[in-house]
């Protein structure tokens, strides 16, 4: 029989030390998507910092429309539920807070060396373990209330991995394999914890010192400097070096000899 490490919110809770992130916790074995079920939560009015967390997902969504495989018994879905006062502007801070969150509990919890793919993508060597997916809804030009759901790749072996994602997707079992030797199963209730600690933690700091504080630890994960790319924005497509990050998260290009892009948003090629 094949070992299953089970969601227990009880052992998620008393890990939590922060004020603020999965104070309250929805946990449901299989659902559509986190996310979806999030946003339908805070519309009804759930509390900021509320989290949901499923062990499974029928319809896993992923950035740009495509589809986020979701096993069940093996991985991490969850959808942090936010009622901040910033700006719509602001927000896209919350993915950068979100992606160090995971690289740093990833080091904590397995001795890997996660990376940042620019946003919010965690990589470890050149393949995707943990992706983020931010959706907001505002009024009037304020927030309404934001979902910050995370994905990751955590005790799936790769036997088991889709075909479609093997070659891009790996997981931290994987990956433990790989490098330590080690087939033990990670605990998810305690990697649930600390990403909601980490999280906690980041979000203290964006709240009474802005990004640029938060953007100290995202630059120890960010692997990109100095590479050149290729950037899908919008309907253009737009190379150069990659020269650093500006103080509100977007991507800084040098794209000629005496010319430099600013990159709000966009979808990455290597
Ligand atoms: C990406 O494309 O990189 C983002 C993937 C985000 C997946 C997570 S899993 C939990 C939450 N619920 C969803 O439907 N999507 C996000």
């Amino acid at each position: 029989m094949e070992e299953i490490n089970y969601i227990d919110i009880f052992e998620i809770k008393k890990r939590l030390k922060g004020p603020f992130a999965g104070k309250n916790l929805y946990y449901e074995e299989r659902v559509d998507s986190t996310n979806t079920l999030a946003r339908d939560l805070a519309s009804k009015g759930v509390k900021n910092g509320s989290v949901v967390i499923a062990d499974c997902q029928e319809k896993g969504r992923g950035r740009n429309g495509k589809f986020w495989t979701s096993p069940c018994g093996c991985n991490i879905y969850m959808s942090i539920i936010l009622r901040p006062k910033f700006t719509p502007e602001t927000a896209q801070g919350m993915t950068i807070l979100a992606a160090v969150s995971v690289a740093d509990a990833i080091v904590e919890a397995a001795s890997l060396q996660p990376q940042i793919k620019w946003p919010n993508d965690v990589l470890i060597g050149s393949k995707k373990v943990s992706g983020i997916l931010t959706e907001m809804s505002t009024q009037n030009m304020t927030i309404e209330y934001m979902v910050v759901g995370i994905g990751m790749n955590v005790n799936i072996p790769e036997k088991d991995m889709d075909d479609n994602i093997k070659n891009i997707a790996t997981s931290l079992l994987i990956e433990s394999e790989k490098t330590n030797g080690s087939n033990t199963l990670i605990d998810r209730n305690r990697l649930i914890a600390s990403i909601l600690n980490k999280f906690d933690k980041y979000y203290e700091m964006f709240l009474s010192t802005g990004l640029s504080s938060v953007l100290g630890y995202y630059q120890k994960y960010f692997g990109m400097m100095g590479k050149m790319i290729e950037i899908n924005v919008k309907d253009r497509r737009v190379e150069g070096q990659v020269v650093g990050i500006d103080s509100k998260g977007a991507l800084l290009l040098k794209t000629g000899e005496n010319e430099l892009e600013k990159i709000v948003s966009g979808e990455i090629y290597f």
